[in-house]
């Protein structure tokens, strides 16, 4: 069993540090296990949209860019590895109560839509009984089964703050990085108060105790599916990404719903008076789950199936839009050689 590290902070920061104690702890706990690690930081990953069999119909295409970038190209190399892991650990540092924009960029060109379970599975059923959905815009698509296997996952987010405000949106932003690959989340912690490189091993600080509790988790639960693992992370309201951030109805309404993965619950108050989320025991909405994944798949379809044939309408308009120039600021790279 693969387990892949995945760092996104500093060269030798934080982050690489609770991966690497996480990996360490992954590894001794189980013989079967096998690990490897990769730097973000230490990548070629370039942001333009990737060449993918996906990019026309998700409007990524950006020939021009593709042809004359010089910048070297680590992300489908990256993917690979990532679709050949058993289980991946993510260790990120928080960035302006944020994981780090590298993690986003990242997944916003090669994982994400590119690697969702939900559209391989349903891409592979409609090949395998002829329907030609995909053959009408995407040419050739091949989808990648790999994508399908079980694979289970490790957070941990590493921030400089001690209080809790400053780490509210870590986990959930790197719960986006994978929802799309239907990895089951086994456990996730955010590590506070490590504001310079190495600070998480500061004795008393509990950093490498958390680190360690990640991999030993994704150890035990790897190679499960996803129904079959257990999450072995601290619970939170929401139950299927067992996280805290929650929308309000708002205007005096009494609905909710999970920030982190769209699952709906209502505000009840309980006996001692305390207000509280309570979500739906079958949610087909939570994108984690794959009811919520097909939901939206389906969904999709359908608005595709009503704005195509209306696209030939706004042809004009958009070229219009295409041609429109404004007051030009030069940027170094974009200069032509000899002006
Ligand atoms: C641009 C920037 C923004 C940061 N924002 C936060 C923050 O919002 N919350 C927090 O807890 N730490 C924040 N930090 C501190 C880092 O998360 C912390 O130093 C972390 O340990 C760095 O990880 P690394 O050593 O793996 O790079 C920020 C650091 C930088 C450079």
């Amino acid at each position: 069993m693969q387990i892949l590290g995945i760092s996104c902070g500093s060269p030798n920061g934080n982050s690489e540090i609770l991966l690497k104690t996480a990996l360490l702890a992954a590894a001794s706990s189980s013989p079967t296990v096998t690990t490897s690690l990769v730097s973000l930081q230490s990548l070629s990953l370039p942001t333009h949209a990737m060449p993918n069999d996906l990019e026309r119909p998700l409007g990524l295409s950006s020939p021009s860019i593709l042809a004359s970038s010089p910048i070297p190209d680590d992300r489908p190399a990256l993917v690979d590895a990532i679709l050949l892991a058993d289980a991946l650990i993510i260790s990120c540092p928080i960035y302006t109560r944020q994981p780090a924009g590298l993690l986003k960029a990242f997944t916003d060109t090669a994982l994400g839509p590119f690697v969702d379970a939900a559209f391989v599975s349903r891409a592979l059923k409609q090949q395998a009984t002829g329907i030609a959905r995909f053959n009408d815009y995407v040419k050739d698509y091949v989808p990648d089964e790999r994508v399908l296997k079980n694979r289970v996952v490790g957070l941990i987010a590493v921030g400089g703050a001690t209080c809790k405000e400053w780490g509210a949106l870590s986990l959930p932003g790197l719960q986006q990085c994978v929802f799309s690959l239907h990895a089951k989340v086994v456990d996730q912690v955010i590590v506070r108060g490590c504001p310079f490189p190495g600070s998480v091993l500061i004795e008393g600080v509990g950093a490498v105790e958390l680190a360690e509790r990640v991999g030993r988790s994704v150890a035990s639960q790897v190679g499960k599916g996803y129904e079959e693992a257990v999450y072995l992370g601290d619970e939170g309201s929401c139950p299927y990404c067992h996280l805290d951030l929650v929308v309000l109805e708002g205007k005096g309404g009494d609905g909710c719903e999970c920030c982190a993965c769209g699952a709906k619950g209502k505000l009840e108050v309980d006996s001692e008076g305390r207000i509280k989320p309570v979500f739906e025991v079958e949610s087909s909405t939570s994108v984690v789950t794959w009811e919520g994944k097909e939901n939206h798949m389906a969904e999709i379809e359908k608005a595709g199936k009503i704005l195509r044939p209306k696209m030939g309408t706004v042809k004009r308009k958009k070229e219009e839009f295409d041609k429109m120039e404004f007051g030009k600021i030069e940027f170094p790279s974009q200069r032509v050689e000899g002006t």
